[in-house]
C-alpha cells in the first residue's frame, strides 16, 4: 500500500497558527504525508497581518506538477488563493487530472485582513467550486458566495444547499464558528441531505486556524480513502480537539494545536505505562502490605497539566490496591477515569506545581508518619474541623480546599498530605509524586522503614 498523500495549496502564516503551517501539522497528525504548493507567504502574527507577498503563479504552477509528477497526491485542499490568476491555475491543475479536492474559500484572516481580491469570487464561483469534493465556508463566506443571509442554523442549511445546487461541488460543510450558542454546529449539504456536526463551543480567543485544520483534516481523510460524510466527523473532532488544547501564545487569538491529537494518545500510554511499573513495584515489596489502608489504596496518575481537564484524564487503578495475604495487588488494570477522590486532589496540587502529577492513599498511623518523618519528605495537613460550610455543602469540594490548606500552610506542594478524618471518614495519608512509579517508589521506602 502506498502511503497517502495530501497536498495543500495555500498560504504560509509567519506564526505558524493557520495556512500551510496549520495544514502540514494536520497532515502529520492524522498520518499522512504532506506536501504543499504556497500561493503566498504573508507576515502574520496572532494579532495582525503586517505583510503579503503572492508567489508568481508559473511558481505555484510548478510547485503543483512537481509534487503531483512525483510523489502523486492523493487528496488536495486549497487554503489561501489570494488572486484571480492563482485560482485558474489551481483550477486547471485540478481539472487536469482530478483528486478529491477541499476548497476552504478563505477570504478574510481572523484578524480581520483581506486575504482575496473582491475579484477573485467570481473565478473561486466558476472555477473551482465546480471541482470540489467538499467546500467548508465559515458564515461569513457562505452569505458571500451563496448571497443568503446567515443568523440561525436554519439558514446555514439553506447556504450549504444552495451552494451545491448553484455551484456543483459533490458536499458543503458550512462552519459554525461565527454563530454564537453553546454548540458550535456545522451543517454538511451532501447528495441530497443533510448532516449537523455539533459540539461544545469552546469559550476561547485562541481559535487561530480552525478553519485551515479543519478543512486540512477533511483533506487528509479523503486521501486516507474515507468518505465525505466519514472525512468531514472526523474533522470535526479534531478541529474540536485541536481547539480545546489551543495554545496561549501572542497577544491575540492564539494557535489552536493540531499536535495535541497524537500528543494526547502519547501521553496517556506514558500514564498507564508508569502506573504499570507503579504496580509491579508495590506488588514485589511485601512490606507495602502495612500500608494499605480500609479503603484500600488508591494510587493515580494524570495527563500533564494541559491536557488535563477533569478526572477522566486521570488514570488509577479500578477497584483500587489491595492485601492478598503475601503481598498487595491491583484488582485491575490501570484506566483513565478511575478514581475521582484522588483524582481531584491531584488535579488540585497540579494548579501550584505541574511537574507534581501523582498520589497514592495509605493507612494514617503514627507508626507511618514517624516512618516519613525519618526519610525527611516535607508533610504537610488539613484539618476537617476548619472546613467551612459553602464547602462542606458541595459534593466532592473537600478534598481540594484540604489540598489548598495543607499547600498554604508549608508554602509549597509538600511530599506527603494528611487528612486526619473525621466523622465516618477514616484518617488517611496522601504521597505524592512527579509520577506513578515515584510515589509507589516512595511507598516502598515508607513501608521499609516501619520497625
Ligand atoms: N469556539 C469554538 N469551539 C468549538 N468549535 C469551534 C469554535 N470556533 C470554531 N469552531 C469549529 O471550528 C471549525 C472552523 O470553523 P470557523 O467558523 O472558526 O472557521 P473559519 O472562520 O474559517 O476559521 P479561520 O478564521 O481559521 O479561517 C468548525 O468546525 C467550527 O464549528
Ligand atoms: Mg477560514
Amino acid at each position: 500500500m502506498k502511503h497517502p498523500v495530501a497536498l495543500t495549496v495555500a498560504g504560509s502564516d509567519s506564526g505558524g497558527g493557520a495556512g500551510i503551517e496549520a495544514d502540514l501539522k494536520t497532515f502529520a497528525a492524522l498520518g499522512v504525508h504532506g506536501a504543499c504548493a504556497i500561493t503566498a507567504v504573508t507576515a502574520q502574527n496572532t494579532v495582525a497581518v503586517t505583510g503579503v507577498q503572492e508567489i508568481d503563479t508559473e511558481l505555484i504552477e510548478k510547485q503543483i506538477r512537481a509534487v503531483a509528477d512525483d510523489i502523486g497526491v492523493d487528496a488536495a485542499k486549497t487554503g489561501m488563493l489570494s488572486s484571480s490568476g492563482i485560482i485558474s491555475c489551481v483550477a486547471r491543475y485540478i481539472g487536469s487530472r482530478p483528486v478529491p479536492l477541499v476548497v476552504d474559500p478563505v477570504m478574510v484572516s481572523k484578524s480581520g485582513a483581506k486575504l482575496l481580491r473582491d475579484d477573485a469570487i467570481r473565478n473561486l464561483q466558476e472555477e473551482l467550486l465546480p471541482l470540489a469534493t467538499v467546500v467548508t465556508p465559515n458564515i461569513p463566506e457562505a452569505e458571500a458566495l451563496t448571497g443568503v443571509k446567515i443568523t440561525q442554523v436554519r439558514e446555514v442549511r439553506e447556504a450549504a444547499r444552495v451552494l451545491v445546487e448553484r455551484f456543483g461541488p459533490k458536499a458543503c460543510v458550512v462552519k459554525g464558528g461565527h454563530l454564537t450558542g453553546e454548540r458550535c454546529v456545522d451543517v454538511l449539504y451532501v447528495n441530497g441531505s443533510f448532516e449537523e456536526l455539533e459540539s461544545p463551543r469552546v469559550a476561547t480567543k485562541n481559535t487561530h486556524g480552525t478553519g485551515c485544520v479543519f478543512s486540512a483534516a477533511i483533506a487528509a481523510e479523503l486521501a486516507k480513502g474515507s468518505g465525505v460524510i466519514q472525512s468531514v466527523r472526523t474533522a470535526k473532532a479534531f478541529v474540536t480537539n485541536a481547539i480545546i488544547h489551543s495554545l496561549g501564545l501572542g497577544r491575540g487569538a492564539g494557535p489552536v494545536d493540531p499536535s495535541s491529537w497524537l500528543e494526547i494518545e502519547r501521553e496517556r500510554l506514558l500514564v498507564l505505562n508508569k502506573l504499570k511499573e507503579a504496580l509491579e513495584v508495590l506488588e514485589s515489596s511485601p512490606a507495602v502490605r502495612r500500608l494499605v489502608p480500609e479503603v484500600r489504596i488508591n494510587l493515580v496518575m494524570s495527563l500533564p497539566a494541559r491536557y488535563a481537564k477533569g478526572v477522566s484524564d486521570v488514570a488509577g487503578v479500578p477497584g483500587r490496591i489491595t492485601d492478598v495475604g503475601d503481598r498487595v495487588r491491583a484488582a485491575a488494570p490501570p484506566a483513565f477515569g478511575a478514581s475521582s477522590h484522588v483524582a481531584r486532589a491531584v488535579l488540585k496540587v497540579m494548579e501550584h506545581d505541574d511537574r507534581v502529577r501523582a498520589a497514592a492513599d495509605i493507612r494514617f498511623s503514627d507508626e507511618i508518619l514517624t516512618a516519613i518523618r525519618r526519610l525527611g519528605l516535607l508533610v504537610s495537613s488539613y484539618d476537617r474541623k476548619d472546613e467551612p460550610p459553602s464547602v462542606k455543602k458541595r459534593e466532592g469540594s473537600t478534598i481540594q480546599w484540604g489540598v489548598e490548606q495543607a499547600i498554604k500552610k508549608v508554602g509549597r506542594v509538600p511530599d506527603i498530605i494528611c487528612d486526619p478524618g473525621g466523622m465516618g471518614k477514616e484518617p488517611i495519608i496522601k504521597v505524592l509524586g512527579r509520577d506513578a512509579a515515584e510515589v509507589a517508589k516512595t511507598m516502598v521506602k515508607i513501608a521499609d522503614g516501619l520497625r
